[in-house]
């Protein structure tokens, strides 16, 4: 099955083809995967304020956004986690980038634990793994110049201290990521959603990062925008050996630069297999749904199966597997 024509990021430009890390050496060994998450859960405590649970009796609530996911990425390689609204992804994201800290399990990038690292170990690693968040418009300083925006992270690694390099570096990486070095003396309110994005790559680059964690960075874009920012990061991809963490919930775009694919559910991975094999046999009846709702020109006058049902309350996740309630092939 394909997610081809008519859902968009295909039609206006060609997607290079995959370029994938395959996690083995040339001697057919496995290599050490770039990062590892190891069995990671994150609990966010949302009960009410101290005084009401006390006068109102009420216990303390916590919310499971994140539950025993495990999974490695290799160098090179992209994994995509694809999933409804709700079921954990950006805090899957933010967990790999040390924004939130795990309440269970640990993440491991290059053979070194996030969580118990010095100050120092975690500065250092901190510039070779980036974040590129979902919204341009939120994730980049309103008051600061694009210069200053893309010169941060060359700033606060210290990787240049001469002004005048420093400039140069920002040139070049403005050019790099298809806008033009003039740019540089503009505020992010003056670029459209796709440029403010290209913006935000340019500033994830600039540490020279390896491993780069992207939450639905073309979401917010329309669909040529969003094949245009796909074909740029893959080229980057490409000529950079960056190693991507992409977080989508439109599975045509997952489709097209993803090399393995997550499919969450309510803070689960509930499958995880290789692009060719999670689209042309997909096991979990949730990644069958999600592959059913794909719109698809070929096959005009098919009944699609519409994805059935709601996301179940975190706070309140239905017993036994989570997914029950809207399984075709539960028994009641
Ligand atoms: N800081 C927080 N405090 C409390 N609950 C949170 C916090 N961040 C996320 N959550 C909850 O955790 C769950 C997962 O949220 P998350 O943002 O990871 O979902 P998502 O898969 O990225 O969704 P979307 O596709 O809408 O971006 C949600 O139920 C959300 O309400
Ligand atoms: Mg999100």
């Amino acid at each position: 099955m394909s997610p081809s024509s008519g859902y968009g990021v295909d039609q206006p430009a060609k997607l290079p083809s995959s370029s994938g890390g395959s996690g083995i050496d040339s001697a057919d060994r496995p290599l050490a995967p770039l990062v590892r998450a190891e069995s990671i859960s994150k609990l966010f405590d949302v009960s009410a304020p101290w005084l009401n649970r006390v006068l109102e009796r009420r216990p303390r609530q916590l919310l499971s956004a994140v539950d025993g996911v495990s999974f490695d990425i290799h160098r090179g390689e992209t994994l995509a986690l694809v999933g409804e609204s709700g079921c954990g992804k950006s805090t899957v994201a933010r967990l790999l980038v040390g924004l939130y800290p795990a309440s269970q399990g640990r993440i491991v990038f290059d053979g070194q634990d996030l969580a118990t690292m010095s100050s120092g170990e975690g500065t250092r690693l901190r510039r070779r793994l980036q974040m590129i968040f979902q919204d341009p418009y939120a994730s980049l300083n309103p008051r600061w110049k694009v210069a200053d925006i893309v010169a941060e992270p060359i700033r606060v690694h210290r990787l240049l201290t001469n002004p005048e390099q420093t400039q140069a570096r920002v040139v070049e990486l403005l050019e790099q990521v298809g806008l033009a070095g003039a740019d540089a003396q503009k505020y992010p309110h003056q670029f459209s959603g796709g440029q403010r994005q290209r913006i935000s790559i340019a500033r994830a680059l600039a540490s020279q990062p390896e491993f780069l964690v992207c939450d639905e960075p073309t979401s917010a874009l329309d669909v040529s925008v969003q094949a245009q920012v796909l074909n740029l990061m893959r080229e980057l991809q490409r000529q950079h050996g960056l190693t991507y963490l992409f977080i989508s919930h439109n599975l045509a775009v997952v489709h097209h630069v993803s090399d393995r694919v997550g499919v969450m559910y309510l803070g689960r991975i509930v499958e995880l297999a290789s692009k060719h094999e999670l689209f042309a046999r997909p096991r979990h009846p949730y990644t069958r749904m999600l592959l059913d709702a794909i719109p698809d020109i070929s096959m005009t006058g098919k009944s699609r199966v519409p994805v059935a049902g709601e996301v179940p309350n975190p706070l309140n996740p239905p017993n036994g597997c989570s997914f029950h309630p809207r399984c075709p092939f539960a028994m009641r």
